[in-house]
């Protein structure tokens, strides 16, 4: 190898107060670890000697604790971007301590190409394997790396032994040109190859390269409980019963699913309904549930941007690596989130709201309003552009002091225009083809808890008569009972 070979802290003092960084992977998956863990360091020693010292980012998406956690508790963040989820980080910038702007997944590699925001200077990458002429061949995630290779005008990368060099070919890398000269995405079915199994690179711009050995920082998810199971199931009889109606193809469509624990049981009760033929999915995080889901035989393929799975789960996919070599590719997020891509082959998307109103619109991501939880994700992406969207959420939260369904979303995230069904663990509403007062009635009658109900009707009942009955002086007469008694049940209407 030609490349000068560096350790972490050796890279890390190449990087100075207000550079800007863009790291490679996609939630923990793909994420460099020693390099961040290093700035973080260095960012310290400089705070104690009194200077300043903090880093412009951008990511694929969440990261893992020595990426995002080591940063934010070192205070080293100036501004980031997209979606994180790391709980050190969220204090800072629900403090303003860090500059956080939310963005859909798909959009953040071509905005940095067409210079709505400054590029990066180094890329700080993960890589399985690279070659002396500049093939980088990314680990379990990939989010903005060829993007971020192109524009920065350092690489340094990070060579994991942790992941084998074997994993090469489960990537398919393709960064479409820009308007004028853009193309159509030559995908036509979740499987299809576009691209080339590596990012090239000039290698001229290799800085170093550090040598590491370290296992992903993905989380395990929560256990599959009686509300989670409901939703699941919830789910696939409505999908069941829209194959039935011929609302949805025999053959299915292929499936994207969100993240978090309700994705992940969604997923598996998917699979283990037996009117759901085995499916593929298009998507950007792949799951525990979707391996498990592979491996008997219910998941056909599933093209995404990262393997979030929990390490033994990685490492089972690794000691079969010809099996899910077949069943699994890896993309840049602006091609496995894309809404070109999206729109044609008619996804079914399956997507988490924190709260949604009586409407149709649902919030994912601000607590009451005000504080951020984690970010859109790719759920717009996927959502906007869905054959059919479906969001869900546990009909209550805290203990049942908070209803999921609310009169209107402290913060909105999908319009009413964008979301035709509403599944919690009471059923299921349909808001396709009717009126805001039908979806209204539809939803309270279908999905609030019960002890939620009346509530949502003396609400609805004292609004003003109009096209959207929607109350101005109370409308978040719940969230307002919440942040002052704890209780959304003493809302006054
Ligand atoms: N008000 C306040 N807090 C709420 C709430 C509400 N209406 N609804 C849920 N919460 C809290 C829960 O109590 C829980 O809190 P805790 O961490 O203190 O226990 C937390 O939110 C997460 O809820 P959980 O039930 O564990 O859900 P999850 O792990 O499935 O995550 C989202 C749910 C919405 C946070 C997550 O799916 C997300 O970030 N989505 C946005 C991005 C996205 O959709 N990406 C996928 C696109 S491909």
């Amino acid at each position: 190898m030609n490349y000068k070979v560096m350790t972490a802290e050796e890279a890390a003092a190449y990087v100075n107060n207000g550079d800007i960084i863009g790291f490679s992977g996609f939630t923990p998956a793909g994420c460099p670890k020693d390099v961040p863990t290093a700035i973080a360091a260095r960012a310290e020693a400089e705070h104690a000697a009194g200077r300043e010292f903090k880093i412009g980012m951008y990511t694929g998406a969440s990261t893992g604790g020595s990426l995002d956690g080591a940063l934010a508790k070192a205070n080293a963040i100036l501004f980031r971007t997209p979606y994180q989820s790391n709980k050190d980080l969220r204090t800072r910038l629900n403090a303003q301590e860090a500059h956080y702007f939310d963005m859909h997944l798909s959009h953040l590699a071509q905005e940095l190409r067409y210079g709505f925001m400054p590029k990066p200077k180094f890329a700080i990458v993960e890589a399985c394997s690279i070659s002396d002429d500049g093939k980088i061949v990314p680990t379990s995630g990939v989010g903005i790396l060829p993007t971020i290779c192109r524009l920065a005008d350092h690489i340094i990368v990070e060579l994991n032994a942790a992941h084998p060099a074997e994993l090469c070919g489960m990537h398919d890398i393709y960064e479409p040109l820009d308007p004028p000269c853009r193309e159509a995405i030559p995908v036509y079915k979740p499987s299809d190859r576009c691209g080339k199994p590596y990012v090239q690179v000039d290698p001229k711009k290799i800085l170093c390269v550090v040598h590491t050995n370290r296992e992903n920082e993905v989380g395990g998810f929560a256990a599959v409980d009686e509300v989670t199971a409901k939703i699941g199931k919830n789910v696939a009889n409505f999908l069941a019963a829209e194959i039935k109606a011929g609302r949805i193809p025999a053959s299915f469509l292929p499936i994207q699913s969100g993240v978090g624990n309700i994705a992940n049981a969604v997923l598996a009760e998917l699979g283990a309904n037996p009117d759901i033929p085995p499916f593929e999915m298009y998507t950007e995080v792949i799951q525990d549930a979707v391996i498990g889901l592979m491996e008997e035989g219910h998941c056909k393929f599933a093209s995404g941007c990262s393997l979030t799975v929990s390490n033994p789960v990685l490492q089972e996919i690794y000691s079969k690596l010809d099996f899910f070599k077949e069943r699994v590719v890896l993309r840049p997020q602006e091609i496995s989130n894309n809404p070109e891509v999206a729109r044609r082959l008619g996804l079914i998307t399956i997507n988490t709201a924190l709260e949604a109103d009586i409407f149709g619109n649902v919030n994912s991501t601000h607590v009451l309003g005000t504080k951020m939880m984690n970010g859109i994700g790719g759920s717009c992406d996927f959502t906007r552009n869905a054959y059919i969207s479906i969001f869900t959420t546990p009909s209550t939260a805290k203990d049942g002091k908070i209803s999921a369904i609310v009169p209107y979303v402290s913060h909105v995230d999908q319009s009413e225009h964008s979301v035709k069904i509403l599944i919690t663990e009471h059923g299921v509403a349909d808001l396709r083809g009717k009126s805001p007062i039908q979806r209204a009635n539809e939803i309270i009658n279908n999905c609030v808890a019960p002890e939620y109900k009346e509530l949502l009707r003396e609400y609805l009942a004292k609004a003003p008569l109009a096209h959207t009955p929607m109350n101005l002086d109370n409308c978040f007469a719940m969230h307002k009972a919440f942040a002052e008694t704890g209780d959304m049940h003493n809302a006054k209407f």
